[in-house]
């Protein structure tokens, strides 16, 4: 049993579903609270400086939170953690001017990740995001979505989401998988995008069902990558087998990703820099979740989401850190925040609901997490900060005091 006493605030978005329009911006904010925990679940909230009895309650550790704010653990939905090497040799290419798709039409770009990927092992890969993941609870993350996507082949694919299942059981980080095949045409296909389309729907998606080693499907429906019809068919062969869908869409070249998501009904749509009217208004019509990442933005220097258009127009907006080695080489999801609102000019409760409760309803985990509710998980971050505005304001330093996942201090 845990209490945590002497919260200054307990801020934190309400509910089981993914929050939209006005509700995004709304946060129960307690002062004076305190939390108590059993069996690693919330079983009382308390507010205006009361307590429980701590002679009923029986052995109980208190963590003192000395004024500070405290709100759920935050979630990142959309993460490429497991990968092989870096693209640092990319800076040259890039300071003369190659885009992200022109390196990645040269044969470079995720296929160079790919060679690096393909060249680790399970254990070796294994080593190398156990970092990542203990950086990213150090810095308040208590659950990420995790793709695949570099391997492009049967073994590579498998190998690395069995990493993502080790990575859940085997560390303090609660892992979602997404199976991410479709992410670029390796060069065993090259030029025959719909030949690996085939190969990817017949043998590799059944395989990682067998062997339930991932819960979502994911395409990068792109320029120069896959089109609305290979993702379609990807994504509707993958429902069939009872995965979920998410779709990289519209990141560079507005090519109908977002409208796909809305017709498909995907769980979440990401990235979304280039979408247009109609994509939002699919999105909105399907219930889509959509998936921004603003540190992406800032590292290919693009411009940012149309955020405060899709919170009118009623779309649930989540944010996420996007890390991988290509478009975000960092895991900072304190510093996505700091760009949702100096850059989409979210409210700091909207960008709150968009880092815990609508991450989590992105990845269908809307039940158990993403809010500090009697039942929920008890996963939760005290901050060396008296207010969620500080968190928005700070950038560059990792404002975390204390993480706690399913009742356990870890931080
Ligand atoms: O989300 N866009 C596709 N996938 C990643 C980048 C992967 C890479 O460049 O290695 C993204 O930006
Ligand atoms: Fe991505």
């Amino acid at each position: 049993m845990l209490l945590i006493k002497n919260i200054g605030i307990l801020q934190t978005p309400i509910g089981k579903n993914s929050l939209c329009g006005e509700a995004q911006a709304q946060n129960l904010k307690l002062t004076n609270a305190a939390i108590l925990v059993e069996n690693g679940k919330i079983s009382a909230i308390y507010e205006d400086g009361k307590l429980p009895n701590l002679s009923s309650v029986g052995e109980c550790e208190v963590v003192d939170a000395d004024g500070r704010l405290v709100t759920p653990g935050l979630v990142d939905c959309h993460t490429h953690l497991v990968f092989g090497g870096w693209r640092h040799n990319e800076i040259p290419l890039k300071l003369r001017g190659a885009t992200y798709l022109d390196i990645l039409k040269a044969g470079g770009g995720i296929l160079d990740t790919v060679r690096h990927t393909r060249q680790m092992s399970e254990d070796e890969l294994f080593e190398k995001s156990k970092g990542f993941v203990n950086e990213m609870l150090a810095g308040g993350v208590t659950t990420v979505e995790s793709k695949s996507g570099y391997g492009l082949n049967l073994d590579d694919e498998l190998k690395q989401l069995c990493v993502n299942k080790r990575l859940n059981e085997e560390t303090a980080m609660q892992v979602v998988s997404t199976f991410l095949g479709a992410h670029a045409i390796p060069p065993e296909y090259k030029g025959k995008p719909n030949k690996y389309i085939d190969f990817l729907c017949n043998v590799v998606l059944p395989a990682v069902k067998e062997q339930n080693l991932a819960e979502f499907c994911d395409v990068f429906c792109e320029d120069a990558v896959f089109d609305v019809e290979q993702s379609k068919k990807m994504l509707l062969t993958a429902q069939k087998l009872g995965f979920k869908s998410k779709i990289h869409a519209d990141e560079i070249e507005a090519i109908g990703g977002a409208v796909l998501a809305g017709e498909i009904k995907a769980i979440s749509a990401e990235h979304l820099i280039a979408t247009n009217e109609q994509g939002i208004e699919s999105m909105a019509k399907g219930g889509v979740t959509a998936a921004l990442l603003p540190a992406t933005s800032f590292y290919l220097g693009k411009t940012y989401a149309p955020a405060r258009e899709m919170i009118k127009n009623g779309i649930p907006v989540a944010i996420a850190s996007d890390f991988n080695p290509g478009s975000c080489p960092s895991l900072n999801l304190q510093f996505a925040i700091n760009l949702g609102y100096l850059k989409y000019r979210m409210l700091p409760e909207e960008i709150l609901t968009a880092t815990t409760l609508n991450a989590a309803c992105a990845i269908d985990r809307g039940e158990t997490i993403g809010s500090i509710e009697v039942g929920k998980q008890a996963d939760l971050v005290i901050w060396d900060a008296p207010n969620f505005e500080m968190i928005c304001y700070r950038f560059g330093s990792n404002q975390v005091k204390t993480v706690i996942k399913k009742g356990e201090i870890i931080q």
